[in-house]
């Protein structure tokens, strides 16, 4: 595996293997997690180069403490990348990536106006900051993004059409912990308790799913919230079941065709988030 630092670097070696190969890019924040190598896996599966970036984008934390408690681990994560047979590993600094501050606002309509972009406001223009960047360093034929952030999927989709980009957007499955618990690097930060406690989040999301098409919609978010709050280690931020597209609330199951429940729980300090498709 080859590891860059410069973009200037990263962008000769990548002209070369573009030449007769096609380039699959995984950006991610490090502290790496069986999600990210499931990504990895896909991505290798459907290009010939595997590039992945690591690097924690201040941006998009419109919490410092969160952005300052966020694991770095990136000497493990080099480790984890070379095994799991990644090409190439970009992990820049900050003046790399933002050379001059970067003043960009996105409109991403009422997208970035529910659930993650109501609790954390700034957050998905960070997001779309980096990410548009990154795409146009690496410039990726295609990018594997995990379900778990579903509505960052959303949005990343939403600057892709806007942005008119050319790389195909490719989603992977929440990968989870045997306990039901889906996988992200903040776990690593909870207690041992908040962490078994945590699993109630994915239950409560089954109960949901299994309930769908059943119960009402109101009943079932009621219900599914209340037993994540019914844990001493829980808060429910947030559970809202949404159109899949548009990501705004829905209210009877016949107002869109394809339906998820997404909420986020605070474990103490730590905020989790997690989703499920019910329709
Ligand atoms: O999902 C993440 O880890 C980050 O939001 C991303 C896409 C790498 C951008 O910093």
């Amino acid at each position: 595996m080859k590891k860059y630092v410069k973009v200037a670097d990263l962008q000769s070696e990548l002209s070369e293997l573009r030449k007769d190969k096609t380039i699959g890019f995984v950006p991610t924040m490090g502290a790496l997690h069986q999600g990210h190598l499931s990504l990895i896996s896909l991505c290798r599966s459907m290009c010939d180069v595997t590039v992945a970036s690591v690097f924690v984008n201040p941006t998009q934390f419109n919490d410092k403490a969160d952005y300052q408690r966020y694991p770095r681990t990136l000497e493990k994560d080099e480790e984890i990348l070379e095994n799991a047979g990644c090409d190439v590993i970009f992990a820049p600094s900050e003046e790399e990536i933002y050379p001059e501050k970067d003043d960009r606002i996105f409109n991403f309509g009422e997208l970035d106006k529910v659930m993650e972009g109501k609790f954390r406001p700034g957050h998905f223009n960070g997001v779309a900051q980096v990410v548009s960047r990154l795409f146009d360093i690496v410039n990726p034929d295609k990018s594997f993004f995990g379900q778990k952030d579903f509505q960052q999927v959303g949005i990343i989709k939403a600057m892709v059409r806007q942005l008119k980009l050319t790389t195909e957007i490719v989603v992977a499955p929440v990968v989870r912990e045997r306990s039901g618990l889906a996988m992200s690097s903040r776990n690593m930060l909870l207690t041992e308790n908040q962490r078994i406690e945590a699993a109630k989040i994915f239950q409560a999301l089954s109960y949901a799913k299994e309930q769908a098409l059943k119960a009402s919609i109101d009943e079932i978010r009621d219900e599914a919230t209340r037993r994540i709050n019914a844990s001493p280690e829980l808060d429910v931020e947030y559970l809202e079941i949404v159109d899949a597209d548009t990501l705004q609330p829905v209210s009877e199951w016949n107002d869109s065709a394809e339906i998820f429940a997404c909420t986020a729980v605070h474990a103490g300090k730590i905020r989790l988030i997690d989703n499920i498709r019910l329709k």
